[in-house]
């Protein structure tokens, strides 16, 4: 892939958009936005969509079925100044009579990326450059959208973390082991236009020695598995090894109050809790944390998937069941987690927290995350009952009471009072009727001890008691982020 001129990237990514080669209209002229698939069987589908010569079916031809287009075909289809263009740039090559696609080419967050087809999975490529994918679109949706003076995307595939991070950061540095993956998310920074983005070769922290950065962004390859077939996803070391790795190295290369996101998987052997293993990775590290736990597949459940993943063919599946299984057996994996883990560097006691989340987050979550980590500071600093008793709670904006009733007797009765989060996580929690009028007088003008001591009065029940009660439940919804606080 070769990068041209400034100009040259313009006028191809205007060629493009002039083609109709936008997210709106791919979207629209294939019927569906997914990928061309062996295991999909929608190749046909795909190429009978695109069957008539026009210029947008050429490049759809090209950079997302990932087929040949006879040279005749394209010089008709296609404007002489872009073929041109395609050719120089290396996105297209010569194959006998035809042209054909070196990449596919996909529209993310408002970016046109090059990375390779997916059809290289299908033929075992070991050093293919993922393309922008659930995972990638995952871990962007909780990166923390601040200024940032300098941003690491650790891992950086096709740079799409990067490109996006790009508009936050003064600077952002994108690493990979794969030189192919450098080259690729080079060529994509070129044709964006961005202008702070530096692309460089090298192993996890290496190409960034003595270096600090305010976020660190990475989508590791994390899949626990026997063999490492594939450097885009393959875990290199034992079990979850090299996210272990990543989590110890990242606090050097963090500034004060710098964080690191990062997705994972890690493994839960014999005799551990679910919890051991990604809290041992925390441990002496210098920075708080919050780990958020996602699924939990069983070994076989996973093996299982690995394997339809990696093969097209059914007569391999047994060995390669197998020599999963094996590794599993060998080592005690009960379970394997996903998550995403949060730290940020700061100096003094730091905590820690580790629990499993609600699916479906939603909202501005790159904030949820720096509101939870406030929040998280704000209760290790009220840590005895004086201090706490201080505080201003007051209940959240997104915060909604669902009364469930059902029938009994003729009337409407109350089942369930539950509380709702709307946004970030999906938290929820059943509460008592008379906790409920409780919460909603917590308005941030009383503190926790008069509105808890005022409490006490109305439902005529021992001080002490409510006492400890609202405040375990206090602490839990501030904590979750039903409740956000001011300081006497
Ligand atoms: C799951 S892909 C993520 C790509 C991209 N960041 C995204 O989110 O779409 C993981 C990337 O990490 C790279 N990688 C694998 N091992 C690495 C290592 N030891 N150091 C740096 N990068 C590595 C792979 O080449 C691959 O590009």
């Amino acid at each position: 892939m070769k990068v041209l001129s400034e100009n040259a990237a313009r006028t191809l990514l205007n060629a493009f958009n002039d083609a109709g080669y936008t997210e709106a209209q791919v979207r629209k002229h294939l019927g569906a936005a997914e990928l061309p698939s062996l295991q999909l069987r929608n190749v046909a589908r795909l190429l009978d969509r695109t069957s008539t010569a026009t210029e947008l079916n050429t490049l759809l031809r090209w950079f997302w079925v990932g087929v040949p287009v006879a040279k005749a075909n394209a010089e008709k289809t296609i404007p002489a100044e872009m073929l041109g263009l395609l050719e120089q740039t290396g996105l297209i090559a010569e194959q006998g009579e035809n042209w054909a696609a070196t990449v596919m080419l996909l529209h993310t967050d408002g970016f046109l990326v090059a990375a390779d087809h997916p059809s290289a999975i299908e033929r075992h490529e070991a050093d293919l450059v993922l393309w922008p994918n659930p995972t990638s679109k995952f871990l962007a949706k909780f990166a923390i959208r601040r200024h940032s003076r300098a941003t690491l995307d650790l891992g950086t595939g096709s740079g799409i973390l990067s490109l996006q991070a790009a508009a936050f950061s003064d600077k952002v540095i994108a690493t990979d082991l794969n030189e192919r993956a450098v080259e690729m998310a080079r060529f994509n920074v070129w044709l964006n236009g961005i202008k702070n983005v530096d692309v460089v070769a090298g192993d996890c922290f290496a190409p960034v020695a003595g270096e600090k950065f305010d976020l660190i962004l990475s989508n590791p390859p994390f899949f626990i598995t026997p063999q490492s077939d594939y450097l885009f996803c393959d875990n290199s070391m034992e079990l979850d090894g090299l996210c272990r790795r990543l989590v110890k190295e990242a606090p050097e290369h963090l500034s004060e109050g710098g964080y690191l996101e990062m997705l994972c998987e890690w493994a839960q052997v014999t005799g551990e809790r679910w919890e051991d293993r990604v809290a041992e990775w925390l441990r002496g590290t210098g920075c708080d944390a919050w780990v958020m736990k996602g699924v939990t597949q069983d070994p076989e459940e996973y093996a299982q998937r690995r394997v339809k993943e990696i093969s097209q063919d059914p007569g391999g599946d047994a060995e390669a069941y197998a020599g999963y299984m094996n590794y599993y057996r060998q080592r005690g994996v009960e379970a394997i987690h996903d998550g995403l883990v949060v730290i940020r560097k700061r100096e003094g006691k730091n905590w820690a927290r580790i629990e499993e989340v609600p699916k479906t987050p939603s909202g501005e979550l790159g904030e949820m995350i720096v509101t939870s980590f406030a929040a998280q500071d704000l209760l290790q600093n009220a840590d005895t009952d004086e201090a706490f008793l201080k505080l201003r709670p007051k209940l959240g904006a997104n915060v909604r009471l669902e009364h469930v009733c059902a029938p009994k007797e003729g009337r409407w009765t109350t089942d369930s009072l539950t509380l709702r989060l709307i946004s970030g996580f999906p938290f929820h929690m059943a509460v008592q009727p008379l906790v409920a009028e409780f919460l909603v007088t917590c308005d941030g003008t009383r503190t926790a001890r008069e509105a808890i001591a005022s409490f006490a009065a109305q439902v005529k029940a021992p001080l002490e008691r409510v006492q400890s009660e609202c405040q375990a439940l206090l602490w839990k919804l501030i904590e979750r982020g039903f409740m956000t606080v001011e300081n006497s």
